[in-house]
């Protein structure tokens, strides 16, 4: 249980869920706790550390060696790992390759549960992620589960990648959303899914103010 208020947003991969919830949580004065950077930047460093993925004790030891670490500049997200900022590094095409096995590993789930959970309990949050209105925060004010076409979510993920000047290409993308979808909805830990009380938000065919508009009048209907 929390006395704070919480937040979550849920839902597929490059849906926008990070640019509606940096905005949900600038408009309210919350604060914004990115958690599939959590996920990418422990995988970051099972990939620099060439981290068995199926060894089970190198894993508990690694997990013992990674600080993470949240800070927030203008809304934006900053992560460090071990004190180094891998805000850039952990969107490569590379870590997000990767990050939907090292996100079905349970040891790593509990750790990094356990940390959103002190973090939630600290301020009022706007969290996103794929369990966090099913596990993190079962209790949390407000929940949405967001959605939109994965054609559209690839071009939008092709884009902002295109934009950093990383050399990719659509179809590259696409599968990749598509394998995350598949890794995401079919792990046995924690698997994505639609809280039962959850608010779906399909974002195929609206801009992010009218993104926002609909959270906010949710949030305002539930008094938060
Ligand atoms: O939101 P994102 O695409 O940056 O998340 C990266 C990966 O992390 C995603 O493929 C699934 C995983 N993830 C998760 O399993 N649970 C979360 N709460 C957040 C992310």
């Amino acid at each position: 249980m929390t006395n704070n208020i919480v937040i979550a947003i849920d839902g597929y991969s490059s849906c926008g869920k990070s640019t509606l919830a940096k905005a949900l949580a600038k408009k309210l004065h919350y604060i914004y706790i990115d958690t599939g950077a959590m996920y990418r930047a422990v995988t970051l460093y099972f990939q620099r550390n060439r981290i068995d993925l199926n060894n089970e004790e190198q894993i508990k030891e690694a997990l013992k060696n990674i600080h993470l670490n949240f800070h927030s500049r203008d809304y934006q997200t900053h992560i460090t790992l071990n004190n180094e900022e891998v805000s850039e590094e952990i969107r490569r095409m590379d870590v997000s390759q990767l990050v939907s096995e090292v996100s079905t590993i349970k040891s790593v789930r509990k750790e990094l549960v356990k940390q959103q959970q002190r973090m939630g309990r600290s301020k009022n949050v706007v969290m996103d992620g794929r369990d966090i209105g099913t596990i993190v925060f079962p209790d949390a004010a407000v929940k949405i589960f967001m959605t939109a076409d994965p054609k559209i979510r690839a071009e939008r993920r092709y884009k902002e990648l295109l934009a950093k000047g990383e050399s990719t290409s659509m179809e590259e993308v696409f599968e990749n959303i598509a394998h995350r979808d598949y890794i995401d909805t079919t792990r046995k830990e924690s698997p994505l899914v639609r809280a039962h009380d959850a608010i779906i938000l399909d974002n195929t065919e609206l801009n992010e103010q009218e993104q926002l508009q609909f959270v906010l009048d949710r949030v305002n209907t539930h008094n938060v």
